[in-house]
């Protein structure tokens, strides 16, 4: 394969915002008094805010109006923004930045496809925004992951073909939405979980640019 792009998931790939998404949705489902555990969120890794809170709701048998929702949403986003108002450019995960300088050193693009709202604020956050050469995230579609649409507005928006781009993540709904957009899937995290990828590595740091190349 000519890889001429990677595109990063943000949340648990370069960044341990992961833990802190799964903090706020567990105090809200504990208020709900629905059971809510690190595994379950193993499902809920990569999905969309709404995806994730109506998740959360069917798994306690509730189903609420657009406007509960709404509120609900609200009060797990601020909680969230709570928990991550500490970060700074040490929340980078070890071996972003020297990837990062493998692939700008090759020519190959740099893209970010996030499922979250919060990812300019999170990236900028991380001093790491400039470096991308395109960002795609929840803002800018309307299909969230497993959809392959924020990969392939990622790849369009880099001017790359989807055959020419790997796509990098932690989640379950991440690996199908590479997988459909017709790219190579790199996992960070357990191969059990990550059956889907190609090659699963335990972080990034782990991923090296001749992996890349060969994949
Ligand atoms: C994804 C996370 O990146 O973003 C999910 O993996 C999260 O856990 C989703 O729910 C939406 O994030 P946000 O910041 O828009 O609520
Ligand atoms: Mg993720």
């Amino acid at each position: 394969m000519n890889c001429r792009a990677v595109i990063f998931d943000l949340d648990g790939v370069l960044t341990d915002t992961a833990i802190y998404h799964f903090y706020a949705w567990k105090a809200l489902a504990d208020e709900l008094g629905i059971a809510f555990t690190e595994h379950d969120n193993e499902q809920l890794k990569g999905v969309d805010r709404l995806g994730s809170l109506r998740w959360i709701l069917h798994q306690g048998g509730l189903t609420l109006s657009a406007a509960e929702e709404t509120r609900l949403m609200q009060q797990k986003n601020a909680h969230y923004l709570a928990l991550i108002d500490h970060i700074t450019a040490d929340n980078l995960y070890p071996g972003v930045q020297p990837l990062f300088a493998q692939l700008n050193h090759s020519g190959i693009k740099i893209g970010l496809a996030s499922a979250s709202k919060n990812a300019a604020f999170v990236v900028e956050r991380l001093g790491i925004a400039a470096q991308f050469d395109y960002i795609a995230d929840a803002n800018n579609v309307v299909n969230s992951k497993p959809d392959p649409e924020v990969f392939l507005l990622a790849a369009k928006g880099l001017g790359v073909p989807p055959e020419h781009c790997i796509g990098v993540e932690d989640a379950l709904a991440g690996i199908e939405a590479i997988n459909r957009a017709g790219m190579k899937a790199i996992g960070i995290g357990d191969a059990k979980v990550l059956s889907g990828a190609l090659k699963v590595y335990p972080d990034v740091a782990a991923v090296t640019l001749t992996d890349l190349l060969n994949l």
